[in-house]
């Protein structure tokens, strides 16, 4: 595991994009997994920066996503869909299709069957991008004593629902139920890049950089097990 230590959010954004950037320039036809949350949208700007400035194109990209809250219609403001487009896909020139997102209008098994019959198709990533829970949560794998391999509805944790409660009017609208990529499909990548940002994951940093155990509890922990996987944090989240 490659630990990259930035002086600040925009200096993690760059360095990560940059990683993100040589990809790309060297393999259009690139298949990339996305992110949502807060911490990679300094990453996705300097990507349209990019893209406008003719460095990358989209043309022949394609993309899937983690995750997406259960029982949120895509256009709501606070889908991850929604997010997506206001934050790359409207800035890029995607081809039509070729951008997915988990979407499950109720919490059933059958959209997560979907998802993972797409992901089969799609096959291993490139790069998968990554964002991590303060409580080590990857996606919304979130910490237990078992996690799931492939896509499944998750209960999203007490822990989780009040650190996504940000984005909401009242911790009361924050959905309970999210479909989320299983940790199988999440490591399905040449790549990984996880991204920590801010004082509030240092604690998930400090047990993700050292402990030497893997563990469910930190879904993040099994990253160590990956023989490419780059965490640019920034001083914050590093030093707390
Ligand atoms: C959500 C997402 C995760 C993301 C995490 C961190 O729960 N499901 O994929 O990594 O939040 O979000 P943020 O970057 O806003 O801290």
């Amino acid at each position: 595991m490659n630990i990259i230590v930035c002086k600040d959010y925009d200096d993690m954004s760059k360095k990560a994009a940059d990683l993100v950037i040589s990809n790309m320039v060297e393999k259009p036809q690139i298949k990339l997994g996305l992110a949502t949350g807060s911490t990679p949208i300094g990453l996705y700007q300097n990507l349209i920066k990019a893209s406008d400035e003719g460095e990358i194109s989209f043309r022949y990209a394609r993309s899937v996503n983690l995750d997406e809250y259960v029982g949120i219609d895509p256009t709501n403001d606070q889908s991850y869909q929604y997010f997506m487009n206001e934050n790359l896909f409207n800035h890029v020139k995607f081809d039509e299709g070729a951008t997915k997102l988990p979407h499950a209008p109720e919490a059933d098994e059958k959209y997560c069957k979907e998802y993972d019959a797409y992901l089969d198709e799609f096959g291993q990533r490139d790069i998968q991008i990554l964002g991590i829970g303060p409580n080590g949560h990857l996606a919304f794998n979130e910490p237990s004593d078992k996690l799931n391999r492939r896509t499944s509805i998750v209960k999203l944790s007490e822990e989780t629902i009040e650190a996504n409660s940000r984005f909401f009017e009242s911790r009361e609208d924050v959905p309970k139920y999210a479909i989320s990529m299983g940790m199988a499909d999440v490591f399905n990548a040449k790549t990984l890049i996880l991204l920590a940002s801010g004082k509030n994951k240092h604690e998930a940093v400090k047990r993700l950089i050292e402990e030497d155990t893997i563990y469910p509890g930190l879904p993040a922990s099994f990253l160590t097990l990956h023989p490419n996987a780059y965490v640019f944090v920034d001083e914050d989240a590093y030093r707390g």
